[in-house]
């Protein structure tokens, strides 16, 4: 009896590369891989890498010495480095990393079973090549559709907008966006596979389209996947504030299906460090979205991202981006020490502040955070919220679920639950979620 070869994949990083290894693990089943948690046992492990932050990237290589180790054991282990380490490195991994045989890139995914199959055969390779824009269908390999409560469905990929600190232009290529055909049909499958929720996924799902005349812009995308039956909530993420049109703010308004939940990453306070980090808008602008959102939908909940001590940084400016999250009240926030990425823009300018200033107005940005996000946890008391039932929380002894503002809520109830949007009234705010109680009518 032939038994079946075995996949050990580990994924770093952002939701585009949770998705991106979701389609690895369609196209290696297609190739009998069946998945395997234990790296020990595989015969191939695939990581699929980050290079947001150098945290990240040293990670990579972390993980590549503890699977050098296994291959020892087991020479015949293929290994392979796809996502956006990768897509930096190409060549130069094969050539730094001997015991490495494949290395695919961010475009490169329709080209995994060939690679695997050559590496089978004894052959290392590499495959970075961005995919130009009639290719552009190869991009979107399809996930198996495996049912689940909620699901993200990529709708573009790239970015054009070279903020000075990242490395996503660089690794990810030019913004790409996929037929809304396509994401019709991948949408329609899934509300037939049980699928409640799906969130939009790109870098910049706002320019969606937006260099594909003839197709609907992100708006109207929205509308049209708010048509399909069975799906009863939409989330998209990450919006560009600059990006963030009068018609794509009436959709919180106007869709009931949309919930009322923005990531819309500010990054600064600072004007002056907005121009620097070319962001494309000043705080003013960005306040001004902030309160349209607010006015179109007022039970509207917003996370977004921060960096501290980017260059030219100084006190008063970090002082700018504390007054700025005063005034937005984030539910959430997710904040970053900067980290200089060889490539970008901001890689050239001098880096003035130190590394303990920096840790310093990280803990300050934090700590305010956490005020408020328990302080608005704590707001919801008493409220009845829209809650859709992911399944058991992490502890097993609840239920867990997301308010349409997506904050993680937990419940007594019974698993089989999972799937529908429930009626929960709020009767503790923590500083992480929401206890809550199902209201029976
Ligand atoms: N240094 C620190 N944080 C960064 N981010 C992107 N690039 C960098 C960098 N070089 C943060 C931004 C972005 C989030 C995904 O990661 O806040 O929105
Ligand atoms: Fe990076 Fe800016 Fe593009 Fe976001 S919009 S992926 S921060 S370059």
């Amino acid at each position: 009896m032939s038994q079946a070869k075995k996949l050990y994949l580990e994924t770093f990083g952002c939701q585009m590369n949770v998705s991106d290894s979701e389609k690895i693990v369609t196209l290696m089943k297609g190739m009998g891989y069946q998945q395997t948690q234990d790296p020990v046992e595989a015969d191939l492990v695939l990581l699929n890498t980050c290079s947001i932050r150098a945290t990240a990237e040293q990670r990579v290589y972390g993980h590549l010495g503890k699977f050098k180790s296994i291959k020892k054991a087991k020479p015949g282990l293929i290994i392979g480095v796809g996502g956006c380490v990768a897509q930096q490195e190409g060549e130069k991994l094969l050539k730094k990393a001997p015991f490495v045989n494949l290395v695919f890139g961010t475009h490169n995914l329709h080209l995994l079973q060939g690679m695997v199959a050559a590496a089978e055969a004894g052959k290392r390779s590499s495959q970075t090549d961005f995919l130009d824009d009639e290719k552009r269908f190869d991009l979107f390999p399809h996930s198996e559709a495996e049912g689940g409560v909620t699901r993200f469905v990529t709708v573009m990929q790239g970015c054009d907008n070279f903020c000075a600190y990242c490395i996503v232009p660089h690794v990810r290529g030019r913004e790409i966006s996929r037929s809304a055909a396509k994401v019709l049909e991948e949408v329609r499958v899934l509300a037939e596979a049980g699928v409640t929720e799906v969130n939009l996924l790109g870098q910049n799902v706002n320019s969606y389209a937006s260099k594909q005349p003839g197709e609907p812009d992100f708006p109207e995308l929205l509308r049209l996947v708010a048509q399909v039956d069975g799906i009863e909530r939409i989330r998209f993420t990450t919006s560009h504030p600059k990006d963030m049109s009068q018609r794509l703010i009436e959709c919180f308004a106007d869709l009931p299906k949309l919930a009322p939940h923005i990531h819309l990453p500010a990054q600064s306070g600072s004007d002056r460090v907005l121009e620097r980090m070319n962001r494309g808008y000043t705080a003013s602008q960005y306040l001004a979205k902030v309160a349209a959102l607010k006015e179109a939908c007022p039970t509207i909940q917003f996370t977004g991202d921060m960096i501290v001590g980017f260059p030219g940084e100084d006190e008063a400016a970090f002082l700018e981006t504390m007054a700025l999250m005063e005034e937005v009240q984030y539910a959430d926030l997710f904040s970053f020490i900067y980290s200089a990425r060889p490539g970008t823009k901001a890689a050239e300018y001098a880096d003035d502040a130190t590394r303990a200033e920096k840790q310093e107005r990280l803990e300050r940005l934090q700590a305010a955070q956490k005020k408020t996000t328990l302080a608005r946890n704590r707001s919801f008391e008493g409220t009845v919220q829209k809650v859709l039932v992911e399944g058991l929380s992490s502890s097993g002894e609840s239920l867990f679920g997301r308010t349409g503002g997506n904050r993680g809520t937990i419940f007594a109830g019974d698993p089989a639950l999972a799937g529908r949007v429930l009626d929960v009234k709020i009767v503790e705010g923590l500083q992480t979620l929401l206890k809550g109680e199902i209201v029976h009518d």
